[in-house]
C-alpha cells in the first residue's frame, strides 16, 4: 500500500502520470472507472493529455463501478451521462468499449463481472470514496465476496448525493454496484480523497481494522493499492 500527500491540484497530475505510464505500456488496457466530484480534476487532465497526443485510449475499455437504478443514460445525473459528459465524449475513446452498469435491466448484474473476466480482467480500477467508507456503492455491512448487484441506499449516501439533484426525494434509493470481491480482483486500485469531511474515514480505512463496517478498509490486503489524498482529507492519519 502506497499513500501519496498531495495539494489537490497536484493529486490529478500525480494521478495522470499513472495512467500515462500504463496507457504505454499497455495502450489497450481495461479501465475501471469512477463518479463523484474527486475523479473531475483527473478526467479533466486525461482529456487535455489525450488533446495534446500525449495519451491514446482507442484501444481502451473501460468498466465503471456503478449506476443509480432507475435512471437511464440520458438522465443527467446517471453514471453513464456523467462518464460520456465528462471523459468519453471528449476523448479518442470508442464509445462502445465503454461499460456502465445498466440501471434500468438489473437482473442479471452479476453478468456484468462476466464481461469483465471476458475482456480480460481490470489493469486498474479508480475509486472515490463515501463518507460512510462505501467504495462504488458498497455500503457498511457488504459482504466481502460479493460480485455486481443491487444495493439500497444508505440514508447518509443519499444525503451526500442529494446536492446533485432538485431534492432529496429525486434521489433513487437503490443503485448497482460492482462488489468488493469486483473491485478486488482488479490488479492494481487507485483511491483518491479530497477535504476535510474524508478525514475521518481515511483514517479509518487505512489505519483501522478491516471490517466489513468500513468497506475500503478492505483495501489494506490488495497487493498493488495507492491512496492519493490532499492534506485535509489526510489530516487524520497518525
Ligand atoms: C458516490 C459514488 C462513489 C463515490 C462517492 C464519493 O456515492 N458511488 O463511487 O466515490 O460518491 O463522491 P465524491 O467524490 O463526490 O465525494
Amino acid at each position: 500500500m502506497k499513500i501519496f500527500i498531495a495539494p489537490e491540484a497536484e493529486l490529478a497530475s500525480m494521478v495522470a502520470d499513472r495512467y500515462e505510464a500504463l496507457l504505454k505500456a499497455k495502450p489497450d488496457a481495461i479501465l475501471g472507472g469512477a463518479t463523484g466530484s474527486t475523479p473531475l480534476g483527473l478526467y479533466a487532465e486525461l482529456v487535455r493529455r489525450n488533446k495534446a497526443g500525449k495519451i491514446s485510449f482507442k484501444d481502451v475499455k473501460t468498466f465503471n463501478l456503478d449506476e443509480y437504478v432507475g435512471l437511464d443514460g440520458s438522465h443527467d445525473q446517471s453514471y453513464r451521462y456523467f462518464m460520456n459528459k465528462n471523459l468519453f465524449e471528449q476523448i479518442d475513446i470508442d464509445i462502445a468499449n465503454t461499460h456502465v452498469p445498466s440501471g434500468i435491466v438489473t437482473e442479471n448484474c452479476a453478468d456484468y463481472d462476466k464481461e469483465i473476466e471476458a475482456a480480460g480482467g481490470i489493469d486498474l480500477q479508480l475509486l472515490g470514496i463515501g463518507v460512510d467508507g462505501h467504495i462504488g456503492f458498497n455500503e457498511p455491512g457488504t459482504p466481502l465476496d460479493s460480485l455486481t448487484h443491487v444495493v439500497e441506499l444508505e440514508e447518509s449516501t443519499r444525503v451526500a448525493n442529494s446536492r446533485f439533484f432538485k431534492s432529496i426525494d429525486e434521489v433513487p434509493t437503490h443503485a448497482v454496484t460492482m462488489g468488493i470481491k469486483t473491485v478486488m480482483n482488479a490488479r492494481a486500485i487507485i483511491l483518491m480523497a479530497i477535504g476535510k469531511s474524508k478525514a475521518e474515514i481515511i483514517a479509518k480505512t487505512l489505519q483501522g481494522p478491516i471490517c466489513t463496517e468500513v468497506p475500503a478498509s478492505i483495501l489494506q490486503l490488495h497487493p498493488f493499492v495507492e491512496f492519493y489524498l490532499d492534506p485535509e482529507a489526510a489530516a487524520l492519519l497518525k
